[in-house]
């Protein structure tokens, strides 16, 4: 059988600083995506990766009193090794440093010059080295600064080639039309047309003044401006990912490239651009999500105010990172988080609803039934509350709304809490002639927690795979594993026979004295 295929990304982080809690976000929900789709049987792609060309890390360099290249391979082993800890599983990551990388950028940018979109010009205008990106009047903030860096912009005037953005217009707009979910969330689409509407300019394609980069073939004495470098990312690792093989025949166009809302223009307005100038087909979705924040402010590197998420992870574990993230800020717009609210969340929703309910389901069985599941129907009004919900968590993790699909689950984990409120199944324990009643509860209960479990398993795979294995998974349960199939999430259909006791799978914090 045909399987389809899921390619899914995350920017590329710059290398001018260490990892933060803004880059673990996307790389979670990337990976929340992927972990589903693998469950659901498709052939998925998972990439990300650090960028380590330009201003942004030649400066970072230059303040450290190191080379450019020194930086990079220090940071991007930091980005690396993020994704282990955040329990992440790219299939690869991609360096922009990379020769194989190199190469195919010059390729596919010959191309656009061979194919008519690149001119040699004058560039004059303001610039955030930071960004490095080439500022609007309409961008620019009081006191001349960048808006998302509040540094002082750079007027630069300096002749390079450019890439004739202005020839796309007509094209761009169409492809706006035709497909009205290329961008989401809605806002965001909006945005990105009228930017287009408003009327595009030619960009730079190269920089001649920087020596850190991708040389451009036709003209060694430039360098391609990093970003038509760092975006032709998603297309180029296809190339070498796997020795051997070359992935582009399964796995381009990307399915989904997942973005912040910093480097919207870039992704929705260049990147098909560039694509379209290349002859190349374009990807099938962006999806742009808000900025983690705190105290107000875009959590960020160049402001400073950042929240380690290994410190995070070393205390609580990456699960219950990944669930908060998803669950308290909603995916696609902005939202605060702290460490308060942090610990709110885990106690009342991964300690209590969730935690407890498995354990004590599984507890109760213990008790009741030396362990067995009873084979019994189970109760018409769950079967009715469960009804679809594993084609509705997929549908909403299809258009990448995570956190209205983790509400869908969390629906249910509270309608079985109640459940076991409303039958009290330790009164019915004590009553011989209420066994079958028992057996229907205790039955009901455990395939009720199976099926969130199951359908939880992309945000918290740590735990949700323990607990699978106690109601009799294999252990180390892999997405693909058959008992973690999307289909099989369908309540009633694999009813566990056998469940073995479990140690609290979120426990409460001992607060320090
Ligand atoms: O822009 N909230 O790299 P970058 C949410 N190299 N997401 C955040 C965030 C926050 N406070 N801070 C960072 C670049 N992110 C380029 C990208 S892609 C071809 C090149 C996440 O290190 C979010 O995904 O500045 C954002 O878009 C990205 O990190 C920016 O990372
Ligand atoms: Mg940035």
């Amino acid at each position: 059988m045909a399987q389809n295929s899921f390619y899914v990304t995350t920017p590329i982080y710059y290398v001018n600083a260490a990892p933060h809690l803004g880059h673990a976000y996307t790389t979670i929900a990337a990976d929340v995506m992927a972990r589903h789709h693998r469950q659901k049987g498709d052939d998925v792609f998972f990439l990300t990766g650090t960028d380590e060309h330009g201003e942004p890390v030649a400066l970072a360099a230059e303040a450290a009193g190191v080379t450019p290249r020194e930086l990079a391979d220090k940071n991007a082993e930091r980005f690396k090794a993020l994704a282990p800890v955040l329990n992440a599983t790219n299939d690869f990551f991609i360096r922009t440093s990379d020769p194989e990388h190199v190469r195919a950028v010059q390729e596919v940018l010959t191309k656009v010059k061979d194919n008519g979109y690149v001119e040699l010009g004058v560039y004059e205008g303001w610039y955030c080295p930071r960004c490095a990106d080439f500022k609007s009047e309409q961008e620019i903030i009081e006191g001349n600064k960048c808006p998302i860096h509040l540094i002082e912009l750079d007027w630069e005037q300096e002749e390079n080639y450019f890439f004739k953005l202005s020839k796309l217009q007509g094209r761009l707009e169409e492809l706006y039309e035709n497909h009205p979910d290329f961008v989401a969330p809605q806002s965001r689409r909006n945005e990105a047309l009228s930017f287009i509407k408003s009327g595009l300019n030619d960009v730079s394609l190269t920089r001649g003044k920087l020596s850190w980069g991708v040389p451009v073939p036709w003209d060694e004495k430039h360098v391609f401006y990093v970003w038509f470098d760092a975006l032709l990312n998603y297309y180029t690792a296809l190339t070498y990912a796997r020795p051997g093989e070359d992935l582009r025949g399964e796995f381009w166009p990307a399915s989904y490239h997942l973005i912040a809302k910093d480097i919207l223009k870039f992704h929705c307005v260049f990147w098909p651009a560039l694509l379209m100038a290349a002859d190349l087909p374009l990807p099938r979705r962006v999806f742009v999500h808000g900025y983690l924040l705190l105290e107000g402010h875009k959590m960020s590197k160049s402001l400073g105010n950042v929240l380690d998420p290994f410190e995070v992870i070393d205390k609580y574990g990456s699960d219950a990172l990944r669930f908060y993230l998803l669950r308290d800020v909603s995916f696609g717009q902005d939202g605060s988080v702290s460490t308060a609210d942090f610990e709110k969340r885990y106690d009342s929703e991964l300690a209590n609803d969730f935690g407890n309910l498995a354990s004590r389901t599984i507890k109760m069985l213990i008790r009741y039934r030396d362990g067995a599941v009873p084979q019994v129907e189970l109760d018409p009004a769950m079967h009715a509350e469960f009804e679809e919900l594993n084609t509705k968590v997929s549908s909403l993790i299809g258009r990448a709304e995570l956190t209205p699909a983790l509400e869908e689950i969390w629906v249910r984990i509270r309608r079985l809490n109640a459940y076991v409120g409303d039958n009290e199944p330790w009164k019915l324990a004590k009553d011989p002639e209420r066994a079958a009643d028992l057996d229907r509860v205790l039955a009901t209960l455990i395939e009720g927690v199976r099926v969130v479990t199951v359908l939880l398993h992309p945000w918290i795979p740590d735990r949700a795979g323990r607990l699978l294995h106690a109601l009799g998974a294999p252990e180390d349960l892999h997405d693909t594993d058959p008992s973690l199939t999307i289909a099989g999430a369908q309540y009633g259909a694999r009813v566990p026979r056998q469940v073995a006791d479990i140690e609290p799978l979120f426990p409460k914090q001992q607060q320090p004295a």
